[in-house]
């Protein structure tokens, strides 16, 4: 079947991916591996920017995330995974792109904002870190997708990217063209999918988040502590379903709407205990965590297949990425001989 285009998208590796990735991403990738050629990246060199002191975090997640995406129902046949610092050229075209973007344009962008003052850099920022999102328009660019794929809080990389399509088709000739960024709409529950402490962010360091690799105890656990309605002390209380994260939840993983609505109503009137809808929703997580589950079982009983996964996708995006930057020294002129 001919495909309709390329997708290219990519995670970091500094943990195991959680619901949140999910529901940002990973569902999007799915639906788009049938009809399109598409690359996942594993973003080691990005993840480093951040995390200098600490290889091994990023090393041991590498596999782990393609493990993840994998059990998530991400088929290699159909969709290559490869590890970014295996292809060189892609970091060759970041230190290009960089001399395209300006500092005062770098400090401006909102996703590295809120990143910096979450890690305290203050006046301590690495380069490294700085420019990650010209690192990332080099790896989008390098594939020359059609499609982007991306949680909320990355559209200011695309934006950033499609700045340096600008730049450069004005400078060197056309040589790219503009990328579409796919996310789920901002006021969608799959967009702000929240900790199961009610914060915005979910995460390792918060401690907050459902991972697809969680066991079932595991996830009935974190689901008996969640955040709903601190003012909901008695039964018979009235309830309140927004800002109550089991029901967050379960608006985006439930699939019986009716009864779900039903659930609501009756919370709200009171008479409806939180334990009974944390049991909804442990079972709705566990029914939708199993596949997963399973097909992670599967893949621990062959120890290679993962690294055979990213080899081949690797050999393929490497064809792909090289055209691009033959593309570009050319487009530059810098193709001496
Ligand atoms: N910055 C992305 C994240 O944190 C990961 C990433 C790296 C990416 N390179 C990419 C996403 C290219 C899309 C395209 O999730």
């Amino acid at each position: 079947m001919a495909k309709k285009g390329i997708v290219l998208t990519g995670d970091r590796p500094t943990g195991k991916l959680h619901l949140g990735h999910f529901v940002g991403s990973i569902k999007s990738r799915l639906s788009l591996q049938d009809e399109y050629e598409q690359f996942i990246m594993v973003a080691d060199m990005q993840a480093l920017t951040d995390n200098a002191d600490n290889p091994e975090k990023v090393r041991n997640s590498v596999f782990e995330v393609v493990l993840d995406n994998i059990a998530a129902g991400l088929d290699p046949a159909k969709t290559h995974f490869f590890i970014q610092s295996r292809i060189p050229e892609i970091a060759s075209l970041n230190m290009l792109f960089q001399n395209l973007i300006t500092y005062g344009r770098l400090m401006q962008n909102p996703t590295v904002k809120t990143e910096m003052k979450d890690k305290q850099y203050e006046g301590n920022v690495p380069v490294g870190f700085l420019t990650y999102p010209i690192s990332q328009a080099a790896d989008i660019l390098a594939f020359k997708p059609d499609l982007v794929p991306v949680g909320n809080d990355q559209l200011p990389m695309i934006e950033l990217t499609n700045e340096v399509v600008e730049k450069f088709n004005r400078i060197y000739g056309d040589t790219f063209q503009k990328v579409k960024a796919i996310s789920a709409d901002k006021n969608s529950a799959e967009a702000r999918l929240p900790g199961i402490d009610g914060s915005a962010k979910m995460g390792k360091s918060l401690n907050n988040a459902i991972y697809l690799s969680d066991t079932e105890e595991v996830v009935q656990e974190k689901i008996m502590n969640m955040y709903t309605d601190p003012d909901h002390v008695h039964v018979e209380d009235p309830g309140r379903v927004g800002g109550n994260v089991v029901f967050t939840y379960l608006d985006v993983f439930d699939q019986d709407k009716e009864s779900l609505a039903n659930l609501k109503e009756k919370y709200k009137a009171g008479g409806l205990g939180d334990v009974e809808i944390k049991k909804r929703l442990i079972k709705v997580i566990n029914d939708f965590l199993d596949p997963i589950r399973e097909r992670r079982e599967h893949l621990s009983t062959k120890p290679d297949f993962i690294k055979d996964v990213v080899k081949e996708g690797e050999e393929v995006a490497r064809r792909v990425v090289q055209a691009t930057y033959k593309e570009v020294t050319e487009a530059m002129g810098i193709n001496y001989y």
